[in-house]
C-alpha cells in the first residue's frame, strides 16, 4: 500500500462522504431498514467498485446491515484517497486502494479479497468474478451483483461456456439502473470530464460519440446541451437510425475523425480509435473514453504513429505524430468521468447503490431458489426503488383503476363492461 497519511486524509474524506450521503435518500433509506433487519449479520461481502464517496455511502449501509465488507477498486484512476482514508480510520473497512495504483497492486487486492472468503461479491467490471472462477476461489461464495454494462457482458458469456460458479444478478440491466446512472449519470460527468481536464469551450465545437447505448445517448444529449455540434458513430444499424431521429448526425469513425474537435468512446468495445483514426485528426483534436475498460482507444497504435508526448497537465496528454499535428489524449484512456473528475453525482448513485443494496438483500434470501445463471432483478424492487425516489423528490404520480387493470389485462377488449 502506498504510503498515504491516512489520518491527515481522512476528515476530508469523512465531510465529502457525508455530502454526498445527504444526496442519497433512497439509500439512506435502505440503510434505516438494515439496521433492523441486519441481512448480512455475519457475512463477508467483496466489493471491487470505483471508491468514491457514493460507494462509501453503499459500504456503510452494508455495514449497517452487518456485513463485514472488503474493497478494492474497479479502476486505478478512480480512487480518491481521502475516501480510502475516511471509510479504513472511521469505518475500520479494510480498503485495498489507492489513486494510481498499478496493474499488479489491483491484481493482488483483487486475491486479498478473495483470500477473505467472502460470502457475497459485488463487482463492477466481473473482474473480481473472473479471478474467483479462475483461481478456483469460489465454493464459499453464494451469489455475486455486477455494476456495468462490460461486467454484464462477460458474466453473460461466462454462463454461456457453463463456468459461472454461482447466481449473479446483472445489476446494470434494472431500469432504474441505466436509464439514470448510463444516461444521466455518465453525460454529465464524461463532460465534467472533459472539462476540468482541458477548460475548453465546448460551444461550436465538433463532438463525436462513437457508441449510441444508454451512455452515449446521454453523453450526445449533454453535449447538444453545451451548443456542440454533435457527430454519432455506431456499428448497430438500429442505433444508428435512432441517433439520426434524435438530431444527431451520423457516420462512420474514419469520416467523424477529420471533423470532430472532441471525441469520446463509449462502447464496451476495443479498438474503436486507432492508427487510422488518429492519422485523419485535426491538429488539437482532444480525444477520451468513457466505456469501462481503457480497451477503447489503442494507445499502442497512437504510441506507434507519435514522435513524442509530453504532459500539459493532470489527465491532458500532448501527442505529436509524425505528421506534426498535435492531438490529446485525456486521462490515459481510462474512464474520463471517474478520473479526471468524480464519476457520477450522488443523486444518481443513490438510484443504483439501491439497487445493489436490495439485490444482495434478494440474492440472499432467495438463495435455495437460484441456480448458477445471470438473473435480473424483479421489477417489484425497481419500482420500490423508483417510488422511494419520487417520494424523496415530492412527487406523486397516478395509480391504476381496478377497470384500468382489467382492462390492460384482457384481450376481448370489446366484451368489456363499461
Ligand atoms: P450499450 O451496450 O448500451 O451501448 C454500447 C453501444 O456501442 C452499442 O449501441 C453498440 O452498438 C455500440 N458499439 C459497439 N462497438 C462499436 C464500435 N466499434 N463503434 C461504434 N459503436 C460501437 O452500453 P452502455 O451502457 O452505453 O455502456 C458502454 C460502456 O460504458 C460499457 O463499457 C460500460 O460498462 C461503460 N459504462 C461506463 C460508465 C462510466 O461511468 N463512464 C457508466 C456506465 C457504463
Amino acid at each position: 500500500m502506498k504510503n498515504l497519511n491516512l489520518k491527515k486524509l481522512a476528515p476530508a474524506g469523512d465531510k465529502k462522504i457525508k455530502w454526498a450521503g445527504q444526496r442519497m435518500p433512497v439509500l439512506n433509506l435502505i440503510a434505516q431498514e438494515f439496521a433492523k433487519t441486519k441481512p448480512f449479520k455475519n457475512l463477508k461481502i467483496g466489493a471491487c467498485l470505483h471508491v468514491t464517496t457514493e460507494t462509501a455511502n453503499l459500504i456503510k449501509t452494508l455495514k449497517i446491515g452487518g456485513a463485514k465488507v472488503y474493497l478494492a477498486a474497479s479502476n486505478p484512476l478512480s480512487t480518491q484517497n481521502e475516501v480510502v482514508a475516511a471509510l479504513t480510520i472511521y469505518e475500520k473497512i479494510p480498503v485495498y486502494a489507492y489513486h494510481g495504483e498499478d496493474e499488479k497492486f489491483y491484481h493482488q487486492a483483487l486475491l486479498k479479497i478473495l483470500s477473505q472468503k467472502p460470502d457475497l461479491l459485488i463487482d463492477d467490471g466481473a473482474d473480481l468474478i473472473s479471478l474467483a472462477v479462475q483461481t478456483k476461489n469460489y465454493q464459499q461464495v453464494i451469489g455475486a451483483s455486477e455494476e456495468t454494462t462490460t461486467g454484464v457482458v462477460r458474466i453473460i458469456n461466462l454462463e454461456k461456456n457453463n463456468q459461472l460458479p454461482f447466481p449473479t444478478f446483472a445489476v446494470n440491466d434494472a431500469r432504474v439502473k441505466n436509464l439514470f446512472d448510463n444516461r444521466y449519470g455518465t453525460g454529465q460527468s464524461t463532460i465534467d470530464g472533459i472539462i476540468r481536464a482541458t477548460n475548453t469551450l465546448l460551444a461550436g465545437k465538433n463532438f463525436v460519440v462513437l457508441g449510441y447505448g444508454w451512455c452515449g445517448k446521454g453523453l450526445a444529449q449533454r453535449a447538444k446541451g453545451m451548443g456542440s455540434n454533435v457527430f454519432v458513430t455506431e456499428v448497430d444499424p438500429v442505433k444508428a437510425l435512432e441517433a439520426r431521429m434524435d438530431g444527431f448526425k451520423v457516420l462512420p469513425a474514419t469520416e467523424a475523425a477529420r471533423i470532430g474537435d472532441v471525441f469520446v468512446t463509449v462502447t464496451g468495445n476495443i479498438d474503436v480509435l486507432t492508427a487510422k483514426h488518429f492519422s485523419q485528426m485535426k491538429d488539437g483534436a482532444i480525444f477520451a473514453n468513457s466505456g469501462h475498460f481503457n480497451v477503447e482507444i489503442n494507445l499502442k497504435d497512437l504510441n506507434k504513429i507519435a514522435k513524442q508526448k509530453r504532459l500539459i497537465r493532470n489527465n491532458l496528454e500532448e501527442y505529436t505524430l509524425k505528421n506534426n499535428k498535435r492531438i490529446y489524449l485525456l486521462a490515459e484512456g481510462r474512464l474520463v468521468n471517474l478520473a479526471a473528475a468524480e464519476g457520477h453525482p450522488s443523486e444518481v448513485m443513490d438510484l443504483s447503490f439501491a439497487t445493489q443494496a436490495l439485490a444482495q438483500e434478494y440474492l440472499l434470501k432467495n438463495q435455495t431458489k437460484l441456480d448458477k445463471k445471470v438473473y435480473f432483478l424483479p421489477e417489484k424492487i425497481e419500482e420500490k426503488i423508483a417510488f422511494l425516489k419520487l417520494k424523496s423528490m415530492n412527487i406523486k404520480i397516478d395509480s391504476l383503476t381496478p377497470k384500468q387493470k382489467k382492462y390492460m389485462n384482457s384481450w376481448d377488449l370489446g366484451t368489456l363492461e363499461n
